[in-house]
C-alpha cells in the first residue's frame, strides 16, 4: 500500500531517551533524566491515591465527558464547562485542532524553534507549516509579523500556534505583545490563534499575559494546557482545551469517546487540589533554574533565561557529541539538532541532587567533548 508523500517524508517527534533502555544499552545502574521537561517530585500524593482508589472502577468505561474534571477546571478558570475540553495528553488536543479546522493544503503558522508536534500533526493531515522568523535571542517581532501578516496573509492559513513561554528556547511572549498581536488578530473569523501553555505555572516573569482573559475577548482565542509538567502525570496522559464552545463542539465530534481514561481523570482532579504540592513544585523548579544559571554563569556558558522548568544553553560543542557523552555518565539531556541548533542542549530541572549530578557531568562534558 502506498503512502501519501506527506507521511513518506514526515519525520516523527523523537521523545527523550527513557530511563530503562539507557540502563539497558548502556549497562548502568543509575540515570538521571532531565530531557523531558517532566516534574521531578513524582506525581502528587493526592493523585496517587486517587488512582489508587479508581483502580476499583476500572471493568468500566471512563466518563467520556471528563465531566467532574471539566467542572473543576472551569470554576478555576472562570469559563463554562461547555468551554473545556479534555485530551490524552495536551498533544492530542494540538493533533485535534489540526485535523478539525484545517483542510488538506490549508497551512498554520507558528514561530521558528518552536515546539516540533505543530509540525509533525500538519503534516499527517497533509497541512503545510508558515514559519515566523525569530532573531538570535530567539525572540520575534510581533509587530513586523503583523505588517507581513496584512501584506501576505492567504485564507489557506487557519492556525496561529504560540507556544508561551515557548518550548525549546524557554522564552515567552508579553501581555503587551499579545495585546498588539490580538488587536489585529483577535475576533478573526478566518483564523484561530491558539495560545499553548504547558508551561505556564512556572513563569516567574510579571509582565506575561493572563490567556483566560484574551479568551473571554476573542472567540477565536483557544488555550491549550498540560497535566504533564507541573502536574506531574505525564505517564498518564491529561490536557485541557479552553476554547469558546462555537469551536469545542467540532472538537468533541471528532475527538475518541474514551480519550481519556479513569485514572487519568481521577488524577487529574486530585492534583488540582494539592496545592502544598504545586507550591512546592515551582520553588524546586526556581531554585534549580536560578542554580543553572549561575553554573553556566561560571562556566562561562551563554544560556537563555527561561519561563519554564528548563534551560537551553549553547554547549559550544558539537551537541549530539554532547548527549552521547552525557549519557554515558548517565545523565539524559536533549540535543537541539531536530530544531535546527547543533549546538544547543535543552536541560530539564530536576530534584536539588539530581541537578548537583547534572552539574558534576557536564563539567566532566565540557572538558572532554572538545570546542567547536
Ligand atoms: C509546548 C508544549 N506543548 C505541549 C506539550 C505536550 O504535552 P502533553 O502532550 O504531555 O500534554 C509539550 C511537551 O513537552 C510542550 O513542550
Amino acid at each position: 500500500m502506498q503512502v501519501s508523500p506527506e507521511i513518506e517524508s514526515l519525520i516523527p517527534y523523537k521523545p527523550g531517551k527513557p530511563i530503562e533502555e539507557t540502563k539497558r544499552e548502556l549497562g548502568l545502574t543509575e540515570v538521571i533524566k532531565l530531557a523531558s521537561n517532566e516534574n521531578p517530585l513524582g506525581p502528587s500524593p493526592m493523585a496517587i491515591e486517587a488512582i489508587k482508589k479508581a483502580t476499583l472502577d476500572l471493568a468500566r468505561y471512563p466518563d467520556p465527558t471528563c465531566f467532574k474534571l471539566r467542572g473543576k477546571l472551569a470554576q478555576q478558570w472562570q469559563v463554562r464547562a461547555d468551554d473545556i475540553v479534555i485530551g490524552n495528553g495536551s498533544n492530542e488536543l494540538i493533533d485535534l485542532l489540526i485535523r478539525v479546522f484545517c483542510e488538506p493544503g490549508d497551512k498554520i503558522i507558528t514561530p521558528q524553534k518552536s515546539f516540533v508536534a505543530y509540525g509533525v500533526c500538519a503534516q499527517a493531515a497533509r497541512v503545510g507549516k508558515m514559519e515566523i522568523t525569530i532573531d538570535k535571542d530567539f525572540k520575534w517581532d510581533v509587530d513586523k509579523f503583523l505588517r507581513d501578516f496584512k501584506k501576505d496573509h492567504n485564507s489557506r492559513e487557519k492556525i496561529l500556534f504560540i507556544a508561551n513561554p515557548n518550548n525549546p528556547t524557554g522564552t515567552y511572549l508579553t501581555k503587551d505583545e499579545v495585546d498588539r498581536l490580538l488587536s489585529e488578530l483577535g475576533g478573526r473569523q478566518d483564523i484561530l490563534v491558539v495560545f499553548d501553555e504547558a508551561y505556564n505555572e512556572f513563569v516567574r516573569a510579571n509582565d506575561f499575559p493572563d490567556s483566560a482573559g484574551f479568551f473571554k475577548k476573542y472567540n477565536n482565542v483557544l488555550v491549550v494546557r498540560t497535566f504533564s509538567k507541573i502536574f506531574g502525570l505525564a505517564g498518564l496522559r491529561v490536557g485541557a482545551l479552553i476554547g469558546n464552545a462555537e469551536h469545542t463542539q467540532w472538537i468533541n465530534r471528532v475527538r475518541n469517546p474514551f480519550n481519556v481514561n479513569t485514572l487519568a481523570q481521577e488524577a487529574a482532579i486530585a492534583a488540582m487540589d494539592d496545592v502544598e504540592y504545586l507550591k512546592k513544585s515551582q520553588k524546586v523548579v526556581w531554585e534549580g533554574l536560578d542554580d543553572y544559571y549561575q553554573f553556566f554563569n561560571e562556566a562561562g556558558i551563554s544560556y537563555t533565561p527561561s519561563q519554564t522548568n528548563f534551560v537551553l544553553f549553547d554547549s559550544q560543542r558539537d551537541g549530539q557529541l554532547f548527549f552521547i557523552n552525557a549519557m554515558r555518565k548517565g545523565l539524559l539531556v536533549r540535543p537541539m539538532g531536530g530544531y535546527g541548533l547543533p549546538r544547543h542542549i535543552r536541560l530539564s530541572v530536576g530534584t536539588p541532587a539530581e541537578n548537583e549530578k547534572a552539574k558534576q557531568t557536564l563539567t566532566q562534558v565540557f572538558k572532554e567533548v572538545p570546542k567547536l
